[in-house]
């Protein structure tokens, strides 16, 4: 098969003639539609990924075969969903096929088109993963729901984002509302999402006075997805006097912790759902396994999928459908790496 490889750091090539992954008992193999971006597939190619693997982790596609002892899929079911790419040759989504343990993936609801569905992964996944979080640091968001029915009293730093467009939709549907950042130019969108309110993140004073303001003296929960002592600051000090939960994406700088003591920070890292212990950073201990990680997504897949599920309920990220299939994927990694793509997914067909 084909398949986009890390040939050295910062130099991905399309190779073909790879092996088609070989089904391990529990799994699925999908012949690849179409693949979306993520920041985290550059940051693998150029700096933690491994020589020889396949990179990307969206994914869309069709149930070719199923290994021993799958029972909820079947040979031509159309799924969706995330793999961890970057690290294993045999694990990438760039490719025309991949293999993933059925528990993991989802059946996209019927009438979702596969370059939609392709937007589920990384990005949905980790915005479900907040609520993950916030059990680990106390405290449930869903406990406080009625508090913060009545304000905008939860902030997405990043609104805008993959992340921050998902978390918008879900917490809207949890009833709870939100106040985002964002530039000007995405305000319409990071509303038709769901967020009740949203402020211009490029002057942090006046955006955390406006935050202050129109909440009434400071959020309760957060998420941070875009990282860095300047994004932080703002997160941090958005929060009200009693503090709360701010769940980030990135790693946390020591000054955001000791700013507001009473706001608990913790950080998510979607990989620990896939549940093994694995080198993140090269020449770092491995991180270890998370079971409870693995058996929450194992439960949130299933409420995910299917006509019922979030997925079908929750927006997909507006697709710019690419093109030039697996060869134009340098092209879109390039856009991530400058920062240059705004509100929206960039999603490539894998030509077969
Ligand atoms: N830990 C994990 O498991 C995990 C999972 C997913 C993602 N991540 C990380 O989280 C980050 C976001 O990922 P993503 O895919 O959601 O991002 P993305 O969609 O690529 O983000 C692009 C958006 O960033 C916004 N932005 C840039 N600077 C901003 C700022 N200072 N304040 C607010 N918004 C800003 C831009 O908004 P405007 O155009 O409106 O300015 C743009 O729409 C990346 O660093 C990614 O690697 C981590």
């Amino acid at each position: 098969m084909r398949a986009f490889v890390i040939e050295q750091l910062k130099k991905g090539t399309v190779q073909s003639g790879r092996a088609v992954p070989k089904l391990e008992s529990g799994e699925v193999l999908v012949k690849v539609s179409h693949v979306a971006l993520n920041p985290t597939d550059w940051k693998h190619l150029d700096l933690v990924g491994n020589l020889d693997s396949t990179l990307g982790c969206d994914y869309s596609g069709t149930v070719e075969s199923v290994g021993e002892g799958v029972s909820r899929l079947k040979v031509g079911d159309k799924v969706c969903g995330v793999v961890h790419g970057g690290k294993f040759p045999q694990r990438g989504s760039f490719a025309e096929y991949l293999t993933i343990k059925e528990d993991f993936a989802m059946v996209v609801p019927s009438g979702m088109s596969e370059a939609d569905a392709a937007t589920y992964g990384v990005g949905f996944c980790t915005a479900a993963m907040v609520r993950r979080a916030e059990a680990r640091m106390g405290e449930s968001l869903l406990a406080r729901r009625s508090e913060m029915q009545l304000t905008h009293q939860f902030l997405v730093s990043g609104g805008s984002t993959s992340v921050g467009l998902f978390t918008l939709s879900l917490l809207r549907q949890l009833g709870i509302n939100s106040i985002a950042t964002a530039s000007p130019h995405s305000f319409d969108l990071v509303k038709s999402y769901g967020a009740d309110h949203v402020v211009d993140y490029h002057d942090k004073e006046a955006a955390i006075k406006e935050i202050q303001k129109v909440t009434g003296g400071g959020v309760v929960g957060g998420l941070e997805c875009i990282g860095g002592d300047d994004n932080f600051n703002l997160s941090v000090r958005a929060f009200g006097e009693e503090g709360g939960q701010l769940t980030t994406l990135t790693l946390i700088p020591d000054d955001a912790i000791k700013l507001r003591r009473e706001v608990k920070i913790d950080r998510i890292l979607l990989y620990t759902v896939f549940g093994y212990s694995f080198e993140f950073l090269p020449g770092k201990p491995h991180l270890p396994a998370i079971p409870e990680d693995k058996a929450w997504f194992i439960e949130f897949v299933k409420r995910a999928q299917g006509d019922s599920g979030l997925v079908s309920t929750t927006k997909a990220n507006p697709v710019d459908l690419r093109q030039g299939g697996l060869e134009g994927i340098n092209e879109g990694l390039d856009l991530l790496r400058q920062n240059k793509v705004s509100g929206k997914k960039l999603v490539y067909k894998v030509e077969q």
